[in-house]
């Protein structure tokens, strides 16, 4: 287990902060590296080559190792809808095809598929579990010989529910479809074998469990996908882009591996050390302990939350790092509000109390979400 960490945050000590599903804050070294990386665009005279490549290349490995995958498989965006946009541009569905996504997914992980059926064809299906003894089943039983792409993330970001991505991956390969991930809501925090998994292509963005920077964030392409169509025609991303001076001696070839999906302008100045602060921070307390931690977290919040009256997902179909729980009925619709003015924070969404601590919280954190939430209900 890995002890509090909340020294490294600036949070008060009277604010319980149980909402990494919607925005981690950044840690004291993290806002010292982007300060100091804002302030070389003040004295553009100091900068070198390198700063263009150096940071954006430890970053990628860094995030590389977090995932256990090479790096040269990475590429640097900013947000998880660019990268989803990246993997759909590259794909193709057509008539009589589908692609597979679950019921209330993330807006980012829909809206390139509906656009890829509406101009090639195809529909965009939603799973829910219904009569599926899990979600996972359902998922399953949906792909089939007309399922083209499997669009899915690894929890579902309203209620924390987990899917089996090994055995989906399984199915995908029998049926032949491509496997597009959303891991914005689990990279960092859970332990997620691509060894395994192997997907297609695989978002995250950062600004949550990567503890990032907003606008920030990675996309993964699998060996066979790393010879694709970028969403721009880049400059940097180009063979020996380092002569700044021959820019000119125009060519379509790019640098090797995923590098051709990296957006314009990714090494931002002020953002990407900040990027690497993180990433260091999180590969140093090690994913596994990350997640191991947050599971007794959210395992011992949940048994609290059961006196509470409300209704959590069971542990065993959740991600360990995110928890989930209904609401009883009869909650004060202004919840939030009220639990914000006792100092608690955290969110709704589609009518599930979503609870994501992180390493900075602590015992009492957790006694006033639980003493806040039985005043109120
Ligand atoms: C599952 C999931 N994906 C992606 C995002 C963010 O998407 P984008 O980076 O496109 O803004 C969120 C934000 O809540 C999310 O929950």
């Amino acid at each position: 287990m890995i002890p509090c960490q909340r020294q490294k945050f600036s949070i008060p000590e009277d604010v319980a902060y149980f909402n990494t599903a919607y925005m981690s804050p950044l840690m004291h070294s993290v806002v010292a590296a982007m300060d100091r990386g804002a302030r070389m665009k003040s004295t553009p005279w100091t900068l070198t080559i390198a700063d263009f490549y150096d940071s954006v290349d430890r970053a990628r490995s860094l995030f590389a190792g977090l995932m256990q995958v090479d790096a040269a498989g990475i590429a640097v965006i900013p947000s998880a809808s660019y990268g989803i946009e990246t993997a759909a541009r590259n794909l193709r569905v057509g008539v009589g095809r589908k692609v597979v996504t679950l019921e209330n997914q993330f807006p980012s992980h829909v809206y390139p598929w509906r656009r890829l059926v509406r101009q090639g064809g195809g529909e965009v299906i939603q799973v829910a579990q219904a009569n599926h003894a899990t979600l996972t089943d359902a998922v399953l039983a949906a792909i089939d010989e007309r399922c083209a792409v499997a669009a899915l993330p690894n929890v579902l970001w309203t209620n924390g529910a987990v899917l089996d991505l090994v055995a989906i991956r399984l199915r995908c390969d029998q049926v032949g479809a491509a496997l597009v991930l959303d891991l914005t809501q689990s990279a960092g925090a859970m332990v997620t074998d691509f060894s395994v998994i192997k997907p297609d292509f695989a978002a995250v963005a950062g600004y949550k469990w990567m503890m990032s920077p907003y606008a920030t964030g990675f996309l993964y392409a699998a060996p066979s996908r790393r010879d694709g169509e970028p969403l721009e025609e880049g400059w940097i991303t180009r063979k020996g882009s380092r002569d700044f001076s021959g820019l000119v001696n125009y060519t379509d070839q790019f640098e090797p591996g995923a590098i051709r999906y990296d957006m314009g302008e990714r090494a931002n100045f002020a953002l990407m050390p900040g990027v690497v602060a993180a990433l260091e921070q999180l590969t140093e307390w090690g994913v596994a302990r990350i997640e191991a931690t947050l599971a007794d977290r959210n395992r011992a919040l949940s048994k609290r939350l059961i006196g509470l009256g409300l209704t959590p997902t069971p542990d065993d179909r959740r991600g360990p790092h995110f928890l989930g729980a209904e609401l009883p009925k009869g909650t004060p619709g202004n919840l939030l509000q009220q639990l914000a003015a006792k100092g608690v924070y955290l969110s709704e969404r589609g009518g599930s109390l979503r609870i994501t601590p992180h390493l900075w919280n602590n015992d009492s954190d957790c006694d006033r979400l639980v003493e806040s939430l039985g005043a109120i209900l």
